[in-house]
């Protein structure tokens, strides 16, 4: 009896002590199990005299209830503390402050072109594209420059070796080729931008890359005139540099075009009082053009009796850096997201 006592005073310490439910467990089967001391006192319960029998049996009883108990109230706590234990693991803060995800963007050459794109096709210019790898014939022949002209040359232009073919391959110079390619394959009257990569043999400095881009326009149509081909170039002058600026054309020479002309846009950054932009100027020259020589509507098997039109080829990177005020052409390949992310 006296055991079975103590067996409570010590066992509901223990039981208080147990902090977690594996640990209770093991107590409860040390405690209350079958090899427990309750357990073995019970079984020998028939050897006691007959007349203690009851008195020890309904201590044994008594203790075990109350062990019973408290290991039960004391699981009860721990299971409670393991729920919110995970409760709060799982509570999701409404109040922490999100991240802003990060948002891409077109780079600069990219938002250059589709922009000059989209002043012509506000026109009602057409797009297309064509070969980086061209012949000879697209390139130069058809576009009334003959094999001797020195641009040709390969300290110019960069060539391309085929097989055995006899055609003369290269990496186009300039996105005019598309002039012949275009028209061979489309009736008159025609209305068209180029963009795309061009090639020169250059090396790179802030303002020249063997690889770089241009943006051709062509407009073939009866009637077509010089003043046609000045109104469309003021057009576009006043849409991509603002409603103030003045055009002139310069005297210039092409091949494929007669009369050329360079163009210059007056200055945005001075309005033509000369600065550092415009180099003091006051003018910024921008692109070749002209109007298309009779040749090569002749080379593609248009009428030059009836049809004339105007051409024009632009830099990309140029009018970029002019307008944005870039000063190295190398800006636009070395993809640094400090310079790129100026521009979105
Ligand atoms: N293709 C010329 C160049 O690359 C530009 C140009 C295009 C000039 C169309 C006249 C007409 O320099």
């Amino acid at each position: 009896m006296e055991s079975l006592d103590q067996l409570l005073i010590q066992a509901s310490a223990r039981i208080d002590e147990a902090d977690d439910l594996e640990i209770l467990a093991s107590l409860e089967s040390e405690l209350v199990g079958k090899k427990s001391f309750i357990a073995s006192t019970r079984r020998g319960l028939g050897r006691l005299p007959s007349e203690e029998r009851p008195i020890v049996g309904a201590q044994v009883h008594e203790v075990q209830t109350r062990l019973q108990q408290l290991i039960d109230d004391r699981r009860a706590v721990l299971q409670r503390e393991a729920e919110d234990r995970l409760l709060e693991q799982d509570r999701v803060d409404v109040t922490i402050e999100g991240y802003e995800p990060p948002v891409g963007m077109h780079h600069l050459l990219t938002q250059t072109v589709d922009e000059v794109v989209d002043i012509f096709t506000s026109l009602g210019y057409r797009v297309a594209s064509g070969p980086e790898v061209e012949l000879g014939w697209y390139n130069f022949d058809a576009l009334n420059t003959p094999p001797t002209h020195p641009s040709r040359l390969e300290s110019d232009t960069l060539y391309v070796e085929y097989g055995d073919s006899s055609d003369e391959m290269l990496l186009r110079t300039h996105t005019s080729p598309m002039q012949a390619r275009y028209m061979e394959k489309h009736d008159p009257p025609v209305y068209v931008v180029v963009p795309g990569r061009t090639f020169r043999a250059d090396a790179l400095d802030a303002t020249h890359s063997p690889v770089f881009f241009q943006i051709e326009g062509l407009a073939v149509d009866e009637d077509i005139t010089f003043g046609d081909l000045k109104g469309t170039l003021a057009h576009f002058a006043r849409e991509f540099f603002g409603s103030e600026r003045k055009i002139r054309l310069l005297p210039h020479f092409f091949p494929f075009t007669e009369p050329s002309a360079e163009m210059h846009v007056s200055c945005f950054a001075c309005d033509g009082s000369g600065c550092r932009v415009c180099s003091g100027s006051g003018w910024i020259e921008l692109m070749g053009c002209g109007m298309v020589d009779p040749n090569v509507l002749e080379a593609v098997g248009y009428d030059p009796q009836r049809l004339s039109g105007f051409a024009f080829g632009m830099g990309a990177e140029r009018i970029a850096m002019v307008r944005h005020g870039v000063n190295h052409i190398k800006h636009f390949y070395e993809n640094d997201l400090r310079v790129l992310r100026q521009f979105s």
